[in-house]
């Protein structure tokens, strides 16, 4: 079979990656997806290298499995602290998070300064200095580490005006506007679900979201390698989890902005496989 016809492959620790899959079937109607939440194991953020860096071997080892043409690294942490230490061991071109959303914010600031937010691995793996110092050196980043977000969002703790979330960004958000960043990158997956409540507090700043630029990356490279799916058919999609398939079609909707149709399939968390 033409590999322009096989399916695009992506993964995220759990939910938050939908937020890009969202684009995905907004922008590439036409291309089939294997989505895998490795919902057992969530969140990375708190994890070390080694221990993401393992996750994610196992996360794109399944999606191999799926012959999937490409694969989108739908998770900031797992982008920034895996990526380079496993790519080259894959015969598939794939797209991350970081250096499109840093690409985007960097044409979108005016001042030159840049706050991020995301998981502690992914501040503490300095993936948008080294992204944003190669693309656009003149732009300072401010990054802050937000550990108690994914988990929140996970728990469906996301709804404008929650008190706890508003406590919660607060708390986090404050020292960046006293650095007067004119943009933020969402820098998590799971952080557009807070877009409402992050906007709220940073009126005058530009919220930048993983989805609409990794999508926008991904388009490129299938268009470089001539891989874009021109069957006019629409697409399909599947999902795989590693745990709860049922909280997962309940709670994926909100992340997707549609109903999870069809099954959810469960796969082993250790190695997962398709049973
Ligand atoms: N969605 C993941 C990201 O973009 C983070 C959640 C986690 O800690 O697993 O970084």
């Amino acid at each position: 079979m033409d590999k322009k016809y096989s399916p695009i492959g992506v993964f995220d620790s759990g939910l938050g990656g939908l937020t890009v899959v969202k684009d995905l079937l907004e922008y590439l109607p036409n291309e089939d997806i294997v989505f895998f939440g490795d919902t057992a194991r969530v969140p990375y953020g708190g994890r070390s290298r080694e221990t993401i860096t393992a996750y994610v071997r196992e996360d794109i080892d399944f999606l191999m499995q799926h012959s999937v043409k490409a694969v989108v690294i739908a998770c900031n942490t797992a982008d920034s602290m895996a990526r380079a230490a496993v790519e080259k061991d894959y015969d598939v071109p794939m797209v991350g998070v970081v250096i499109p959303a840093a690409k985007k914010a960097a044409a979108v600031t005016r001042n030159g300064r840049v706050g991020v937010i995301g998981t502690k691995a992914t501040v503490e793996s300095r993936a948008y200095e080294t992204a944003m110092a190669e693309f656009a050196p003149r732009v300072r980043v401010f990054p802050v580490a937000c550990p108690l977000l994914a988990p929140l969002v996970e728990e469906g703790r996301f709804h404008k005006g929650d008190p706890v979330v508003d406590r919660v960004l607060s708390d986090y958000l404050e020292p960046l506007k006293a650095k007067d960043v004119d943009t933020l990158i969402l820098g998590c997956t799971h952080y557009p679900l807070l877009y409402d409540s992050i906007a709220a507090i940073m009126p005058q700043t530009e919220l930048i979201c993983s989805g609409p630029a990794s999508t926008e990356a991904l388009i490129d490279l299938l268009d470089r390698n001539e891989l874009r799916n021109d069957s006019g058919k629409p697409g399909s999609i599947q999902y795989y989890v590693s745990d709860a398939p049922a909280r997962f079609a309940e709670n994926g909707g909100k992340f997707i902005g549609r109903e999870i149709h069809g099954s959810v399939t469960l796969v082993s968390p250790k190695v997962p496989s398709i049973q």
